[in-house]
């Protein structure tokens, strides 16, 4: 189905991705999709010959974005036009399938409109512009996918070829589980990439395999809930993910693995205990709470309370004692008082997170959040989004200081800016600048640190 196009002169596709890391993969996904029909990716809009924006929809700002990247995007079809050329505009991701139609409405530029569960239609799609290329501007439609499709995707979506993937780079994501059952009440993505999916066991470890084979070291694995994978193995028993990430440590070849977003009620016993057995998993967590105070926490729908995560912290750094936590913290969600909001800064200061994202909250049309009573002023959001911001880049920048002195295995992944210099990151995923020759970039190095930058840490090689 996916092979409907005949390869023809080279094509120049520009993406622009926004939102998740979900959205990074797919990205790439789409770019495997199209190479085969002839499309290579291109950093330089005005060479393009299709535009695609794999959008996010998970607030109002994210969302909006889009609409005004396709004004843009409107001058610059005219300009083509008016010398000769074209190009075909389309977006995909969590606006496209929130959306859908609508964003054919507001934006006639747009000649496709599809979901994520759509991306290995993708050529056949184009195939369906281009068809509908001849007629007259007042009959032309965009071609709309948003269908939640029984066929699974990743069995239809091509392999990049290896030059591909090598350039690609040291660190990989791979995702092994999409969509969300838990329906958490200011959230869309329940809504935007659908239920819960995890990808067989056999079809991960190829794919990890594979990235593996072409110079990957590391690979993060991703899913909206990515501790809530259960995929299938060969004889059809349920793997969770603590289970495979121990089938992907026997990749040889593989040095580091993570994984994320992980839900506080799906962290179960095999996953703390892959932390304790396997070395190559980072000690790094990103493990959102969103709130401190049990009744936000009801209000939200997240099912467990606060003394429940940190009691599963206190587990997760007696599995693995130098584990990072990172998380991600939402001010102002309706009825949020002063006594709950100091409760978040509460768990905050428990915690003590090496890093942490934190937003206003944002009103989701069509989420049981949108309907309820009590909303916070913009200026009280402002304020409290301050304070908390204040709070956790105190505990990131202590966090780096603790480094110095250390010496952390770091993976040299390029030169560095200044000559002589070469960077990688840290377990922490800490980007980390030393002097060094370039022969040590793609291998893991002992790094003592010796100072911190804003956002990075300075190291010298380790004497081995
Ligand atoms: N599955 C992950 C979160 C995915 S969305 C989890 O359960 O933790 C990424 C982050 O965006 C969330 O953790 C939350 O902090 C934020 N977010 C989601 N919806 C939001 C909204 N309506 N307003 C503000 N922030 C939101
Ligand atoms: Fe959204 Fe909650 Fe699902 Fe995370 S667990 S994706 S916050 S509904
Ligand atoms: Fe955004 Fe969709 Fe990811 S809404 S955060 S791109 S799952």
């Amino acid at each position: 189905m996916t092979q409907t196009m005949i390869p023809s002169a080279p094509k120049r596709v520009f993406i622009k991705t926004y939102g998740c890391q979900m959205n990074v993969y797919d990205s790439d996904r789409m770019a495997d999709a199209l190479a085969p029909h002839g499309y290579t990716p291109t950093q330089e809009l005005a060479e393009a010959d299709l535009v695609l924006l794999n959008t996010c929809h998970i607030r109002e700002k994210a969302s909006e974005k889009v609409f005004s990247e396709l004004g843009r995007l409107r001058e610059l079809q005219d300009e083509k036009r008016a010398a000769g050329s074209d190009m075909m505009i389309g977006v995909a991701g969590c606006v496209a399938q929130a959306e859908g139609e609508e964003i054919a409405r507001r934006a006639p530029v747009v000649d496709l409109v599809f979901g994520p569960q759509a991306y290995h239609r993708l050529p056949e799609m184009l195939s369906q512009v281009e068809s509908r290329k001849h007629l007259h501007p007042s009959l032309k439609r965009a071609v709309i996918d948003t269908d939640f499709p029984e066929e699974d995707k990743f069995a239809h979506l091509p392999a990049a070829k290896k030059e591909v993937m090598v350039a690609r780079g040291l660190t990989a994501f791979l995702t092994v589980q999409e969509g969300c059952d838990k329906f958490c009440s200011f959230c869309v993505v329940p809504y935007t990439r659908g239920a819960e999916v995890s990808r067989p066991v056999s079809q991960v470890l190829d794919e990890a395999r594979r990235l593996v084979d072409a110079g990957v070291k590391e690979i993060t694995l991703l899913g909206q809930n990515v501790n809530a994978y259960h995929g299938t193995d060969a004889a059809g028993r349920d793997v969770g993910l603590g289970a495979l990430v121990y089938l992907l440590a026997e990749i040889s070849g593989l040095e580091r693995l993570r994984y994320t977003t992980s839900h506080p009620r799906d962290m179960d016993d095999a996953l703390i205990n892959a932390h304790r057995d396997l070395p190559l998993l980072m000690p790094y967590l990103h493990l959102p709470v969103q709130s401190g105070s049990d009744r936000i926490l009801k209000a939200m729908n997240r099912k467990h309370t606060r003394a429940e995560y940190l009691a599963l912290i206190e587990r997760i750094k007696t599995a693995r004692p130098d584990m990072a936590m990172s998380g991600d913290f939402i001010v102002g969600f309706p009825g949020e008082t002063d006594q709950d909001f100091e409760d978040t800064l509460d768990i905050i200061r428990q915690t003590n997170y090496a890093s942490a994202y934190s937003f206003k909250y944002s009103t989701r049309p069509g989420t049981p959040g949108a309907n309820l009573g009590d909303q916070i002023a913009e200026e009280v959001k402002t304020e409290r989004l301050h304070r908390l911001q204040e709070l956790v880049n105190q505990q990131t920048t202590d966090f780096h200081a603790s480094m110095i002195g250390k010496t952390l295995p770091v993976l040299i992944e390029r030169v560095g800016r200044q000559a002589g210099q070469i960077g990688g990151r840290s377990p922490y995923l800490q980007a980390v600048h030393l002097d060094g020759s370039p022969d040590l970039i793609g291998n893991i190095h002992q790094v003592e640190i010796i100072g911190t930058m804003t956002n990075s840490l300075v190291g010298r090689l380790a004497q081995s």
